[in-house]
């Protein structure tokens, strides 16, 4: 009998903790929740407000262009190219959004994190060798190689990066748990913030001499 009501209160405790765990963007309380732009008002929701939904058309529910390579003619010989709610309001409250990433010969998708997004990464073409490192205190580095039809997780909020090591080029898909993911890229917020972090503080963070923080702060603000 003691064992009956053992067994159920750890059923119970799992199940709220799944929940809690999957409790992320806000369940929708409704088929859907169209999103509109907030407006310029001193209110803000946690998230964009609803649409009528009788005004709601499929363009609501559609994006196009995701066959189409990103611009990989930068610094890093990578592009994202990111579908949120930001570009298509029907993913409001429905927690779900994703990324084609395109990849140059070696190109790299620097360390980055998503604060409010795990994330499912699909490589369909090329190879990648993908990364992530857990928190404090023993920051363990997971690596995978990566060929077409491989996924790898990268839990949500941990620092995670991407490199192609082939030397053609590379896409793959992210998915995300939320309609906004965001992205905090960990050089361009370190190094490159605004206003910026004062050098000595990063000299002493990173052990570095501080010509080098002077030089990373002003590449990273040109
Ligand atoms: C890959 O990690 C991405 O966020 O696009
Ligand atoms: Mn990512």
């Amino acid at each position: 009998m003691m064992k009956g009501v053992h067994y159920l209160v750890t059923v119970a405790l799992l199940a709220l903790a799944s929940t809690l765990a999957f409790a992320y963007d806000p369940s929708p309380l409704q088929d859907f929740c169209v999103a509109i732009n907030n407006t310029d008002s001193a209110v803000f929701v946690n998230g964009k407000f609803c649409k009528d939904p009788l005004l709601a058309t499929p363009e609501d529910f559609f994006f196009s262009g995701l066959d189409i390579p990103g611009n990989t003619e930068n610094q890093l010989g990578t592009a994202v190219t990111n579908v949120d709610v930001d570009n298509l309001a029907g993913l409001n409250t429905l927690a779900v959004a994703l990324s084609r990433v395109d990849y140059a010969p070696y190109g790299l998708n620097p360390p980055h994190i998503h604060p409010r997004a795990t994330e499912f990464i699909l490589v369909l073409e090329g190879t990648l060798l993908a990364g992530f490192v857990t928190s404090d205190p023993d920051n363990r580095l997971f690596t995978k190689l990566l060929n077409p039809g491989d996924v790898f997780v990268l839990p949500i909020a941990l620092i995670h990066f991407q490199i192609n090591i082939g030397k053609t080029n590379a896409v793959a898909f992210a998915f995300f748990n939320s309609q906004n993911p965001g992205a905090i890229t960990i050089a361009d917020a370190i190094f490159g913030s605004n206003p910026p972090i004062k050098p000595d503080i990063l000299t002493k963070a990173f052990q570095l001499d501080k010509k080098v923080v002077d030089y990373l702060e002003k590449i990273f603000h040109a």
